[in-house]
């Protein structure tokens, strides 16, 4: 239903919102449409393979698998957490653990159980760790975006499950959790699914699983309820004036309080070893994160960019950062001279998508700013230029939408692009933040 045709998409949407009166229901509707139209299908799945049977429980084999395309599990990684539906308990467990034994006072042999918890949370082992490891573990809990490092976007750990009660092959757990690291993923309850199949003998063998059960967890932002971590500033070769970005993009906190939401540089002491809070340098658009895009040169057959992705953070570093652009320009041949870029593909939407995130020991690890500099990394982008759609007016020459790690950064309102000299008109670019102010201003009516 994303894959609708704008048009078509928004008549839908008007036409509920005027008949159904319901606002239960273009609640749901409004979270399906900001779910991300970029990546419609992207989940992270939860695959739960019992491949051996044991005298009094299983041997099971749990698979995380991310296939956002461009959200990744970042530091300090996922924590997995159930609720068992009988008594089971985790006898043993390798490639990661569970946070508590909880209480196995009940058993009393040599060994006891790994967690006794009836809601046990899984957390990662870091890859260093030598004992205990299963194959595909120990990834500190990081996963990356199914679009950038597929090998690196599943990660698994196995379990020893006993006491499992009557039925040999157990009962699913329920109330699957999925914090990555923060919140914002739902999971579906975990299904009965064909097993699983490996091949051994090189292929020549199918050797399917016993049983399994398999969950999905969606993300919404909404549920993550984060501020937004990033904005978009705009500037171009025949316009000296910046378009900055908005102001409060990022939300204006307590700002120049003695709040320690954000910093001046002059301010900066030792003090802020403390790397567990996060501190942004003080800006008129207090975000952690702007990306500016500067309409550079404009030749007969092709134009250049100059993309630069800054980090007002003082103590964290962005690893794999990846940052995402829908532009019409992106159908085109492009070329990123110090980025690793693909297309994505892009159903239902005519504009171009292109990813980027950075090369390997140069420029993947997005640095904190300090004292002296802002954190930066930068790349020039050459595109072809289509004759048809090419125009340097009415703001065509601007990205429709950035995304940095999956979050929707905050575009300049369109009134405020860089303009031709004596030009005035701009073009709109749509965003899912024009319905949601449409939505918060009417639905306290309906919900009257
Ligand atoms: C999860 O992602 C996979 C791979 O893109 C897709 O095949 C599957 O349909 C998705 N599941 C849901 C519930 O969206
Ligand atoms: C490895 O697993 C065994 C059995 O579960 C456990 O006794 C041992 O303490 C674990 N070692 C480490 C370092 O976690
Ligand atoms: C642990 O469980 C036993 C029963 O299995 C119970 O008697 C005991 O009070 C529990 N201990 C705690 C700390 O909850
Ligand atoms: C756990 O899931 C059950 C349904 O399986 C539900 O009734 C219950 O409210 C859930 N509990 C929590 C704490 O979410
Ligand atoms: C960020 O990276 C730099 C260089 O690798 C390192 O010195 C610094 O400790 C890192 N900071 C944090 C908060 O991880
Ligand atoms: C990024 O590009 C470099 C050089 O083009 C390449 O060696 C590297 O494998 C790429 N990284 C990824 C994750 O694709
Ligand atoms: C715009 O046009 C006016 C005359 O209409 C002229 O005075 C002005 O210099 C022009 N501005 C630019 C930036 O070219």
């Amino acid at each position: 239903m994303v894959l609708l045709v704008p048009t078509l998409k928004w008549i839908i949407f008007f036409a509920l919102f005027i008949f159904s009166g319901n606002a239960l229901l273009l609640y749901l509707l409004l979270l399906f449409y900001c779910f991300d139209p970029l990546d419609p299908t992207g989940n992270i799945s939860v695959t739960f393979d019992i491949y051996q049977r044991t005298d009094n429980g299983y041997l099971a084999r749990v698979t995380l698998q991310n296939y956002h395309q461009y959200r990744h599990v970042e530091k300090p990684g996922w924590k997995l957490g159930w609720k068992w539906a009988k008594n089971e308990v985790i006898w043993s467990m390798s490639g990661a653990i569970a946070t508590d034994r909880g209480n196995c006072s009940s058993y009393s042999g040599s060994q006891m159980p790994h967690s006794c918890k009836n809601d046990p949370i899984i957390v990662d082992l870091s890859p260093e760790v030598s004992e205990n490891r299963s194959e595909h573990c120990c990834r500190g809990g990081l996963l990356s975006a199914w679009s950038i490092d597929p090998f690196n976007a599943f990660s698994s750990f196995e379990l020893e499950v006993r006491n499992v009660g009557d039925n040999p092959l157990g009962q699913a757990p329920n109330n699957l959790t999925l914090m990555a690291p923060g919140p914002g993923y739902t999971c579906s309850p975990l299904l009965d699914t064909d097993p699983s199949v490996s091949s051994d003998f090189g292929g020549l063998r199918q050797v399917p699983v016993l049983r399994t059960w398999k969950s999905t967890c969606a993300y919404s932002s909404f549920l993550a309820n984060t501020l937004p971590v990033c904005c978009v500033s705009l500037s171009s070769f025949y316009n000296p004036i910046v378009t900055s970005c908005r102001d409060c993009s990022c939300g204006c906190r307590e700002a120049d309080k003695s709040t320690a939401s954000c910093i001046r540089p002059d301010s900066l002491s030792r003090s802020n070893e403390d790397n567990t809070i996060e501190i942004v340098e003080c800006t008129d658009h207090m975000c952690p994160v702007r990306v500016h895009w500067h309409f550079k040169n404009n030749y007969m057959n092709q134009w250049r960019v100059k993309l630069t992705i800054s980090n007002y953070n003082y103590n964290k570093n962005y690893s794999n950062w990846n940052l995402l652009v829908q532009h019409p320009g992106f159908t085109q041949k492009t070329s990123a001279y110090s980025f690793n870029s693909t297309k994505l593909p892009t159903l239902g939407i005519q504009d171009g998508v292109s990813l980027f995130w950075g090369i390997d020991y140069y420029n993947n690890e997005l640095l904190h700013s300090d004292k002296a500099k802002v954190g930066v990394v930068t790349t020039e982008i050459l595109l072809d230029k289509d004759p048809n759609s090419f125009t340097i007016s009415n703001g065509w020459a601007f990205p429709r939408r950035i995304y940095f790690n999956g979050d929707n950064c905050e575009m300049p309102l369109p009134d405020r692009f860089p303009m031709l000299p004596n030009r005035s008109s701009t073009l709109a670019p749509t965003s899912c933040g024009f319905i949601l102010l449409f939505i918060l201003l009417f639905l306290p009516l309906l919900l009257l």
